[in-house]
């Protein structure tokens, strides 16, 4: 038999959201039934960016994949709301802010032209959207996330623009191409300037955090690089004075990118240092020699501060990184990461 049980949301700024759920529907699923957008995305327990704490109440949780839910978390009460059946009524605590919750699906997707399409590295091609129609506003926190649709199907990916929030219409995405990969097919083949695109969002909760002035150090992975971008031109474009480090690791020369755009960064943001790592590199290559977690862990031991950490990239680099950033004892509540998960097709 069906039952119906009460799903409270407490979002971080201590606001709350209380609607019904069916036993046999998810806390998701029937969020969007009752017009309620909570943040989501694959919602097929697969991303993480609808990940809470449950601190009340009693659920059992569908499949779901273990670099988003690690058997750790999944003990300490975390849950995927988009695989959480609730078995009584239960209160969800999620990490973000109740601005955040949409309650219109329109006013999560728009339209966007492509109006740049340029390969920039041998496996990375920036891919510049504007918004169609006469709303050009582009909002999000540096740091989320779009759902891209290739179009005329259903089929959607998420990228992180590179550029940040604005009133012209614009996206700059920077989109790695994977062999295979269903949107890297459509940008190869059918991808063209004045083609539109379906767009939703924003999503996702990695950003930047407020504490105080203590340093960002952020860590980029290939095409880690567009959110950390992002995150860094909200910084100048706000005159945000603290220290900033962006380390940008990829595995040889000709996967480097944009390093034009990160000198003159550097150059215009005096708080800014740039460390471009490339791990097999030539005897010409005249910055840093090595991987971006070597390099980092050299940077860190000594260091006489404890930096807020970025770390954004393949689950491999970014758990390697994280790795050191505990061995030189930074603590947990300063790293703020996102893994570039998997696919499933
Ligand atoms: S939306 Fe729930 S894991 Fe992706």
């Amino acid at each position: 038999m069906t039952r119906t049980y009460q799903v409270t949301i407490v979002t971080e700024d201590n606001e709350a959201i209380a609607f019904a759920c069916r036993s046999d529907e998810d806390v998701i699923s029937a969020a969007v039934r009752q017009d309620i957008y909570l943040m989501s995305s694959c919602r097929e327990g697969g991303c993480a960016t609808c990940k809470g704490y449950c601190s009340d109440g009693d659920y059992v949780l569908g499949k779901v994949s273990a670099q988003a839910l690690p058997s750790q978390e999944e003990e300490d009460g975390m849950v995927l709301l988009c695989r959480c059946y609730p078995t009584t009524d239960i209160e969800v605590e999620v990490p973000y802010v109740y601005e955040r919750i949409s309650f219109s699906p329109e006013g999560l997707t728009f339209e966007a032209e492509v109006i740049e399409l340029t390969q920039i590295s041998i496996n990375v091609v920036k891919l510049q959207l504007r918004r169609t129609g006469d709303d050009k506003t582009i909002k999000f926190d540096s740091g989320q996330y779009f759902d891209l649709a290739i179009p005329g199907t259903e089929t959607t990916r998420s990228y992180s623009p590179a550029n940040i929030s604005n009133h012209q219409g614009d996206l700059e995405f920077l989109i790695r191409i994977v062999d295979g990969g269903k949107f890297s097919e459509y940008l190869k083949k059918e991808a063209k300037v004045g083609q539109t695109l379906k767009v939703k969002g924003p999503s996702g909760i990695f950003g930047l955090k407020e504490n105080g002035f203590t340093p960002r150090y952020f860590v980029a992975g290939g095409t880690g690089l567009a959110p950390v971008l992002s995150m860094v031109r909200h910084m100048k474009e706000w005159d945000e004075p603290q220290k900033c480090v962006i380390y940008f690791g990829v595995n040889t020369e000709a996967e480097i990118f944009h390093l034009n755009e990160l000198d003159q960064l550097a150059a215009e943001m005096p708080t800014l240092e740039v460390r471009n790592c490339v791990w097999n590199c030539s005897d010409d290559w005249h910055y840093e020699k090595g991987s971006v977690v070597d390099i980092l862990r050299r940077d860190l031991q000594g260091l006489g501060f404890k930096p807020d950490l970025y770390l954004c990239g393949p689950p491999g680099m970014v758990e390697a990184t994280y790795a050191v950033c505990a061995a030189v004892g930074i603590p947990k509540e300063k790293i703020y990461l996102e893994k570039f998960l998997p696919s499933s097709h």
